[in-house]
């Protein structure tokens, strides 16, 4: 069974994506840790991210970074979604995506395009998202214990400029797959947005 989620940042994809995976046995991949590692990459290499050649070239080292401490900044996401719009970039992080899928078994991957481009052919496709404002406050709260300087202001901005960077980009754009159903979490808590979840998935199977 292979489950496709998407949804745009801080939707509460990874956290019902990772419930799917322990509720159904199946291993996981966060594929914007892929695109976060090699926007660390870039930095450490002093890279231009608006060059896709810099950025292609950062690919070759992301493999050492997947557990780096910098992964989850807001900084790294947003480098995160600049050099994602560079097809070269997209299309060198694609086999390794398409292997986790096709595990014996089954797998649960949550991304941007994992319903419409990575596995179209997925059992089960979900989209997840939430109001801008929902969930900006719930990435200012993850962040600000450890980024005493950041405000709501600054995550609401960051949150509005990359749906739109994500979703007008000409490859791969973050979009609903048709045969996807819709989940906002806007005003559910972690347990009943999974509780949900776990329902359209058994209505899809
Ligand atoms: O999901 P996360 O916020 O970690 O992703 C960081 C960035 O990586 C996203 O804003 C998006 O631009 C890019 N991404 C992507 N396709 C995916 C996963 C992430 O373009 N499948």
């Amino acid at each position: 069974m292979i489950i496709a989620i998407d949804g745009p940042a801080a939707s509460g994809k990874g956290t019902v994506a990772r419930a799917l995976a322990r509720h159904y046995a199946l291993p996981y991949l966060d594929t914007g840790l892929l695109y976060r590692a090699v926007a660390v990459s870039l930095l450490d290499n002093q890279g231009d991210s608006s060059r896709e050649s810099d950025a292609l070239s950062a690919c070759d080292f992301a493999d050492s970074l997947l557990s780096d401490s910098r992964l989850r900044s807001e900084q790294t996401g947003k480098l995160a979604s600049e050099i994602s719009v560079f097809p070269k970039v997209r299309q060198a992080l694609i086999k390794r995506q398409r292997d986790f899928a096709a595990q014996t078994g089954g797998a649960v991957l949550d991304g941007r395009d994992i319903g419409t481009v990575i596995v179209p052919d997925a059992d089960v496709k979900l989209f997840i998202t939430a109001s801008p404002e929902i969930r900006a406050k719930r990435r200012y709260d993850e962040l600000v214990k450890n980024n005493p300087d950041l405000t709501y202001d600054i995550i609401l901005e960051d949150i509005k400029s990359r749906d739109l960077r994500d979703s007008s980009r000409k490859e791969a754009p973050l979009k609903q797959a048709e045969d996807a159903d819709l989940l906002d979490s806007s005003l559910l808590g972690i347990d009943m947005a999974i509780e949900r979840a776990v329902a359209l998935v058994e209505k899809q199977l």
